[in-house]
């Protein structure tokens, strides 16, 4: 109750402050009664839900667009923008509790991972504050009286749309890239998670990224949301959330500027475990269990399937499932909690009837939610795990965006390569194996963004940011992280100047 009272302390002050960020300064919003903001930890009232207006997203819009036009941050020197954004990451590592506080009183994530989830976000900042003296094109071989070369060109005012799961780490994948090719933006958080975006906005703006640059708006996906994406002073919208909305989204562009896009969807993601893992089972089920639950499931690239062949099918069950009996839901503000809640109850209930209907279709369930968790004031659910899951069954196709693992056994890696592909998905899989010709053939045939292959269960990612990736099918396209994500945010042009 102490830690409640103390973040509600902390989101009120962020509140007071006002529900938009325009133009440098915080702008009071419209209270809307039909918006409940609850905790999900205790299911007791945070605040009275406010929204920016229609015309303080019209008015953000035009900001940004006048700081465009008028070039005050894209004239800006490198090594002076370099400075500018370093100064931005520091404070964010500066303010990383009040940030992480924010984000788990509003969605339910761990107090620690949210936490971590300030400094990723600080690291990114830094990515790309370093790629900006690192970034430039290609100069073409020509005749001795001419130079011809290419040149990004800024897109102009990018609207930025994310969802509510990691809201300052999706926020700074939209504001590194597009800041770097010299846009301006405005960034709409998701209804069920804005503070600490509007927090970093004002972080970003006192570290020195001019006024009017860098905007954010609140509100809901059907108002705000739409809004942005309408509009004809936006130049790109950036989208990162479900490909339902995404594909609304790439209607409402059609149906005013024609606008390009980056579209960052959800994906039904596959761990395949190959028989030679045999000798690391109980390892690989807890590395396999980190990965399908963090963040309690909600992780586009959570491990939501895992494909097993038969060999190990058994043991590989029985350590998932003792994994996931480790996880018990707890308090998101508790220092000591590893496994926060969902972001709210209509989503809990929304994942509850996705299991129900797994059951109905034959698959089985080993973990179950506890009669204690379905008591407990708030939106806390048991990681839930099924074996023997049919590949076409709803619980292996839909993604679920939950704590929820589909164990699917397999004979062959044709077989396994068949039913990892065999989504409308495409955005990220993880192979276990350390037999090379397993590797060659899942690295050039599985259709995914992100593909990790691990020859042992320690093994872990080292190469940081600097990997750029492009999912495919309804995961969405547009390529984000590493360095090709300033291309995504800039425009090639080609210039030649013959004397
Ligand atoms: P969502 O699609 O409901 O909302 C995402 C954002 O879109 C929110 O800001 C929302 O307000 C806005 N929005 C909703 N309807 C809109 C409309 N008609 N016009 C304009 N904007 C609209 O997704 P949600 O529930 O917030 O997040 C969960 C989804 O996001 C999952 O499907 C997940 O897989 C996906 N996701 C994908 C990631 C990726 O990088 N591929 C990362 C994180 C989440």
């Amino acid at each position: 109750m102490e830690n409640f009272i103390a973040a509600l302390e902390i989101a009120r002050g962020q509140e007071d402050r006002g529900v938009s960020f325009v133009d440098g300064q915080y702008v009071p919003g419209i209270f809307d009664p039909s918006f409940l903001k609850l905790h999900p930890g205790n299911g007791k009232k945070i605040l009275d839900t406010r929204f920016s207006s229609s015309s303080t997203v019209s008015s953000a819009l035009e900001i940004a667009r006048k700081a465009y036009e008028t070039r005050i941050w894209r004239d800006v020197t490198p090594s002076e923008k370099r400075a500018i954004l370093l100064q931005f990451s520091a404070s964010i590592i500066q303010n990383s509790k009040r940030l992480a506080t924010l984000d788990a009183l509003e969605m339910g994530k761990t107090i620690s991972d949210a936490t971590q989830d300030a400094h990723v976000t600080a690291a990114l900042i830094t990515y790309y504050a370093e790629s900006v003296d690192k970034w430039f094109s290609k100069k073409a071989l020509t005749a001795s009286n001419s130079l011809a070369y290419n040149s990004f060109e800024p897109r102009g005012v990018i609207g930025a749309i994310v969802p509510w799961n990691y809201p300052t780490c999706n926020a700074a994948l939209k504001i590194g890239p597009s800041l770097v090719a010299g846009n301006s933006i405005v960034l709409k958080p998701s209804e069920h998670a804005y503070l600490s975006t509007l927090l970093l906005a004002e972080l970003a703006c006192e570290a020195g990224i001019p006024r009017g640059v860098l905007n954010v708006v609140t509100g809901r996906g059907e108002t705000s949301g739409q809004q942005i994406a309408r509009s004809s002073s936006c130049n790109m919208l950036t989208f990162t959330g479900s490909h339902r909305t995404g594909r609304q989204i790439m209607a409402y562009s059609a149906a005013s500027n024609g606008k390009p896009m980056l579209m960052e969807c959800g994906g039904k993601n596959a761990s395949i475990v190959m028989p030679d893992m045999k000798d690391s089972i109980a390892s690989l089920a807890e590395r396999i269990a980190a990965e399908s639950f963090a963040n309690q499931g909600q992780l586009c690239v959570a491990s939501s399937r895992a494909l097993v062949h038969r060999d190990v099918a058994d043991s590989l069950t029985e350590a998932l499932h003792a994994a996931a009996l480790t996880r018990l839901p707890a308090d998101p503000l508790d220092s000591s909690s590893r496994f926060g809640t969902i972001v709210n109850g209509q989503e809990r209930d929304r994942i509850r009837a996705r299991i129900a209907l797994a059951k109905e279709q034959g698959a089985r369930c080993l973990v179950d939610t506890s009669p204690d968790v379905i008591r407990r004031a708030g939106s806390y659910l048991n990681p839930v795990v099924f074996d023997q899951v049919d590949p076409g069954s709803d619980l292996a196709q839909v993604e679920v965006f939950g704590p929820v693992l589909a164990i699917t056994p397999f004979d062959s890696i044709d077989e396994a390569i068949a039913i990892a592909n065999g989504t409308e998905y495409g955005l990220s899989a993880t192979v276990w194996t350390n037999d090379f010709k397993s590797i060659r053939k899942y690295s050039s045939q599985l259709n995914v963004g992100k593909l990790q292959i691990r020859a042992d269960v320690t093994s872990t990612s080292t190469h940081g940011f600097s990997l750029g990736s492009e999912p495919m099918g309804a995961s969405g396209f547009g390529v984000e992280f590493g360095m090709d994500a300033l291309n995504s945010y800039s425009r090639l042009m080609s210039v030649e100047i013959t004397g």
